[in-house]
């Protein structure tokens, strides 16, 4: 009894604690504060956007419904001071181009890493400690850019793209079998791009049961399919890309961070020797806690798998090679 009230205590005072910065205030900016202030585990978060007055309006909104989100989180909006954001815990980069319909990730390399580049150096001034969330696209070359650019310990800067991905496997997969997706576990690993990710359907389960006992080779295939596009046919529909996936998603490793809950979650982790890669941030599956991403899980891959890791692994590293070739890094 006594234990459990300290506990209790112990969280509520981590919380309390927790400040989060969230850079750009667009779509993907603004879902991830309001996913946070629905997941309710820190006491301030700071949206920050270089354009004056969206990030002051978006945090004033949020603030109006505060009560109503069941939350005493404060949320501060700023243009471009980045004092503000001094002492994060964590910082979720959101800002960047978004892609328009038939582009891939890969095409805004040459305008977002310019943004990464200055916006990750501002935010290291005040907070030379915080977590580095990356959500900008192409991804893991973001990641990789953010890590060496400003040479930072490898844990401190981990990707999002595998969280979202895999959440868009779930929610496949919950359609094909029809069932809840709280039911399903599965997992996407390698690029965040529609032809470098994996979706690993050998090792999704229904409640402990492989999905590939529960669908037919067509359907599975097609699941797959979906999931790899799942990103390309939502900015297809909506004429930019998406917001409320990749937001949560972000989110949910923010939570994990900063109430060390040791989640394994896919994500964008530098390698330094597992799944036989070297000098590469790609997605794997990793334990999220208070040091970052702390330590990568080496699934046991089947050949055809490793094959398929590999030609990812190849294309991310070309992706990244533009960085080098252009002396962004
Ligand atoms: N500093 C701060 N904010 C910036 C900067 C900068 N240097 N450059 C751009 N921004 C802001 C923009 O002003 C804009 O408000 O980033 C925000 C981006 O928002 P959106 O255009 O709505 O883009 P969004 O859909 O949120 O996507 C952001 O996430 O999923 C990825 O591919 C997507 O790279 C894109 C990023």
């Amino acid at each position: 009894m006594v234990l459990t009230f300290i506990f209790a205590e112990a969280k509520l005072i981590k919380k309390i604690m927790a400040k989060v910065s969230v850079i750009g205030a667009g779509n993907v900016g603004a879902s991830c504060v309001e996913a946070m202030l629905h997941l309710n585990f820190c006491s301030e978060i700071v949206l920050l956007d270089i354009k004056e007055g969206i990030s002051e309006g978006k945090a004033m909104d949020m603030m109006q419904a505060a009560k109503q989100y069941g939350t005493n989180t404060k949320i501060i909006g700023v243009t471009n001071d980045y004092s503000k954001t001094a002492d994060s815990d964590v910082v979720i980069v959101t800002s960047g181009v978004p892609r328009k319909p038939g582009m891939t990730r890969e095409e805004l390399i040459g305008v977002n890493s310019k943004i990464v580049a200055s916006v990750t150096e501002s935010v290291l001034k005040y907070s030379p400690k915080a977590i580095i969330i990356v959500i900008a696209n192409p991804m893991d070359p973001m990641t990789y850019l953010a890590l060496k650019k400003n040479n930072l310990p490898k844990h401190q800067v981990v990707g999002m793209g595998g969280q979202l991905d895999s959440s868009r496997f779930t929610y496949y997969l919950s359609q094909a079998l029809n069932v809840p997706v709280s039911d399903i576990e599965c997992m996407v690993i390698g690029g965040h791009g529609d032809k470098t990710m994996i979706p690993l359907i050998r090792f999704a389960a229904y409640k402990g049961i492989p999905v590939t006992k529960l669908l037919s080779k067509e359907e599975c295939d097609k699941v797959v399919a979906d999931t790899m596009v799942g990103g390309a046919t939502l900015t297809k529909l909506l004429g930019t890309s998406a917001w409320y996936a990749p937001g949560m998603s972000a989110a949910t490793m923010a939570k994990s961070i900063i109430m060390d809950e040791k989640k394994m979650i896919p994500c964008c982790c530098y390698l330094e020797g597992e799944y036989g890669e070297n000098d590469l941030s790609i997605g794997v599956p990793a334990i999220v806690g208070k040091g970052g991403w702390e330590r990568v899980i080496e699934l046991e891959l089947n050949d055809e798998e490793k094959a398929l890791f590999k030609a990812s692994a190849d294309a991310t590293r070309a992706t990244a090679n533009v960085l080098k070739e252009q002396n962004l890094i």
